[in-house]
Formats: structure tokens, C-alpha cells, sequence
């Protein structure tokens, strides 16, 4: 018998667990809007490397070391001062020549991804449905215990991440309440995410087309994984 799914919800879940609750588990941490589709999107690109912070002051201490990485992030889904981009997959369809690595602090998507490396999780892997099936892939391979981590909205839970979480478990045919929760809305996606609290944030501030960016499945066939230098690669 597969061993026992592990979700986190919110960011209540993941914050300050223990090593033992990661110990051993491959986490896959889903932020579909819009942190791990930047993330996935970046290194299909071409980017060398991810490297993510909680803190905007981090992010900028790290590049003002690192002449060739770019800064990119959000606070209230917009960049902060003097950040050379945003939190937009669509800003790295294609990648900057200027730049190997990307620095990315967001206000949920880096805390989460930041949450299972620092607890110690086995694997700590990206996903969306924008790598939806080759993260399948991967985690039937690798066949380690799962911890779904939906990193959420602020301290909420948010419809997107554990949507993208179900879709994980009806492709791996693993039973599960969110394969449910995917079935009742995988006829609509689009509308699921255009309503969600974080789709309507989003388009408030203009950008919607991130959501249908977002939305598309299978658009790369890579799997974001944590390094033990502290890197998102490919
Ligand atoms: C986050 O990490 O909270 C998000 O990706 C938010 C956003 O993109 O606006």
C-alpha cells in the first residue's frame, strides 16, 4: 500500500513543523499564482538556477553579491522598488541574456518552498499545471511519500494550489478528497481561478492574462527540484 498522503492547506501547516514531519517525504509545493509557474516558466527559458527568500531584504543583500542575477518578486502582486521584475511568468517566456539566476521573493510561494527546505524534506519540488505531468512523472520514479504543500493566500487557504494538488492525485490515481474537489472543477478551470480570491486580486490589478498563462497544462515538460546549494534547477 502507496504510503499516506500528506497536505498542508495553509501556511499554519507548513510554518514551524518539525524536521520529522518532512523527514523522508518528497514535498511538491504548489503557488499556481503565481510563484512556482514563474519558477517552472524561468528555467524552461533557460535560466540557470532559482534561488528564493522570504524577505525582500534578503533577496536584495543576495543580489547585490551576485552580479549576474536578476531580482524578481511581489509584495501585494506587484515588485518591490528597484526590482528588475515582477512575480509574472510571462516576463521569462524567454530568458535575459543579461542575467544566469534568478532571485525571487513572494509572499507565500518562497515561504512555502523555503519552509520544506529549511524542515529538511527528501525532495522539495516545484509544481503547476504548467509541468503537471512530468511532476507525475517524477514523483511515480521516485516513489517517495507526498507532501502536497498549497502555499495559499496571505494566511489563507487558496482554491488554486489545492486544485492543482488534486490534479496531481487523479494523475497518479491516488484517492484522495482533493481528486473530488479537481473532478467538480476541472470542467471550468478557468472560471475556478478567475474567482478564486487570488484570480480576482489579480486581475484587480490588471493581470488576468497571467491567470490563462497559468491555466495551461502540460506546457513544459521540466521539474523544478531544490539543490543542496540552496538552488531551484532543472
Ligand atoms: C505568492 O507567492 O504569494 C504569489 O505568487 C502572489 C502573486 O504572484 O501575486
Amino acid at each position: 500500500m502507496p504510503a499516506a498522503i500528506q497536505v498542508c492547506y495553509a501556511p499554519a501547516d507548513y510554518e514551524r513543523r518539525p524536521p520529522a514531519f518532512w523527514r523522508g517525504r518528497a514535498a511538491v509545493v504548489f503557488d499556481i499564482l503565481r510563484a512556482t509557474s514563474t519558477i517552472v516558466t524561468a528555467l524552461a527559458a533557460g535560466c540557470g538556477g532559482v534561488r528564493c527568500f522570504r524577505a525582500v531584504a534578503a533577496a536584495r543583500r543576495y543580489a547585490a553579491r551576485h552580479a549576474r542575477t536578476a531580482l524578481a518578486g511581489e509584495r501585494d502582486g506587484v515588485p518591490p522598488p528597484a526590482f528588475q521584475y515582477g512575480n509574472s511568468p510571462r516576463e521569462f517566456l524567454s530568458w535575459p541574456p543579461a542575467y544566469d539566476t534568478l532571485a525571487l521573493t513572494t509572499t507565500n510561494g518562497t515561504r512555502a518552498i523555503a519552509a520544506a527546505a529549511d524542515g529538511g524534506a527528501a525532495r522539495v519540488l516545484i509544481g503547476s499545471l504548467l509541468n503537471l505531468s512530468a511532476l507525475a512523472e517524477y514523483c511515480r520514479r521516485a516513489g517517495l511519500p507526498l507532501t502536497l504543500v498549497c502555499s495559499g493566500t496571505g494566511a489563507d487557504f487558496s482554491l488554486e494550489d489545492a486544485l492543482a494538488a488534486g490534479a496531481l492525485l487523479a494523475e497518479l490515481r491516488r484517492a484522495h478528497p482533493l481528486v473530488s474537489l479537481y473532478r467538480a472543477n476541472r470542467a471550468d478551470l478557468r472560471r475556478a481561478l478567475h474567482t478564486s480570491r487570488n484570480g480576482r486580486r489579480l486581475r484587480a490589478i490588471g493581470l488576468a492574462a497571467d491567470l490563462d498563462f497559468c491555466l495551461q497544462r502540460d506546457r513544459y515538460h521540466v521539474v523544478p527540484a531544490l539543490a543542496v546549494d540552496g538552488v531551484i534547477g532543472i
